[in-house]
């Protein structure tokens, strides 16, 4: 069975990315909040996007509407029910996950796919809420969604090899280039990145470089886009800490305990850009 209809569930930052993402590559998208006022905020990120992407002439202003045109915002679960494929974007909590996706099993046709942008949990424990695990495999982005170009694509020991292939090919279709990983927390990305970031803070907590020497190094030296603890706000330390304490309750493994800086940092609410302070400070 093709894809054909997407649906969303979350619009935060990585929902609505997705929502953005899935309509500006053909598909009729519907995306889901639990309120009017966060879906407002997400639709309205969507929209400044778009218009960004139309004065750089990226895009034609017809092209904007007919993008728009194919995504409609809701708060209403039953309004996914028809969607092929549904992406999971919501908090990253595994209650509220296993809540949604036991909804949507009582709601969906069997032949619906779900899908988890998860980036810390186990895939196969949001699965096992439903009757489908078979059907249920990881689909995880990149912050900024429309900018960054991988997905990775997570199958689960129960993950169907068609239905499997088929989320690869659907990947693609977004635009991106689709990478298959095993359902291993982290993935291949989170476990790479995760050590390094938290290196990143040990270097700082020993004083072997300033904030800003510690980020020019590896701009300038490895020729990384941002520097790691740039990178750490920009994903915000709340969100790192979370995936870094599920590594580390997984591997039990030194590389993925969190530095008591990174700890101090999230319970004074220094997390990063979205906070307006965390290794830097941010206006506005
Ligand atoms: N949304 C949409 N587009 C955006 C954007 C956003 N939030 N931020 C930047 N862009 C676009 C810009 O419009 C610009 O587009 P153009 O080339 O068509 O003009 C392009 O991205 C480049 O932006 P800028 O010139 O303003 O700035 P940079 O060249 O510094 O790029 C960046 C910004 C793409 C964010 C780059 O710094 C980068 O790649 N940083 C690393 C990001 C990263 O590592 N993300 C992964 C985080 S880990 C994660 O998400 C996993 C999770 O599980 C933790």
């Amino acid at each position: 069975m093709a894809i054909r209809k997407v649906g969303v569930a979350g619009c935060g930052l990585m929902g609505s990315g997705i929502a953005q993402v899935a309509a500006a590559s053909g598909f009729p998208t519907v995306v889901r909040e639990v309120n009017a006022e966060l879906l407002d905020k997400g639709l309205k990120s969507i929209d400044k996007n778009l218009n960004r992407l139309a004065e750089k002439g990226t895009i034609t202003e017809a092209a904007k509407d007919e993008i728009r045109g194919r995504l409609k915002g809701t708060t209403k679960v039953e309004d996914l029910q028809d969607c092929d494929v549904i992406i999971e974007a919501i908090i990253e909590q595994l209650p509220a996950k296993r809540e949604l996706f036991g909804a949507l099993d009582a709601l969906c046709p069997s032949s619906t796919i779900f899908a988890s942008n998860t980036s810390s949990l186990t895939i196969m424990e949001i699965a096992s809420a439903t009757k489908r695990p078979q059907r249920f495999v990881g689909l995880h982005f990149f912050n900024p969604v429309p900018v960054m170009k991988l997905v990775e694509v997570v199958r689960t020991i129960a993950t169907e090899p068609a239905v499997y292939e088929e989320v690869v090919a659907f990947g693609t279709k977004l635009g991106k280039t689709a990478v298959r990983a095993h359902d291993s927390t982290g993935f291949i990305v989170n476990r790479l990145l995760v050590p390094y970031l938290l290196d990143a803070i040990r270097a700082l907590e020993e004083g072997v470089g300033s904030i800003e020497d510690i980020d020019k190094s590896m701009m300038l030296g490895c020729g990384h886009p941002m520097g790691p603890l740039t990178l750490c706000d920009f994903i915000g330390l709340d969100v790192l800490y979370s995936v870094c304490e599920s590594l580390y309750e997984e591997f039990k493994r030194d590389e993925y305990a969190p530095p008591p800086l990174m700890k101090r940092m999230v319970v004074s609410g220094h997390l990063g850009r979205k906070a307006g302070r965390g290794f830097y400070t941010y206006d506005g």
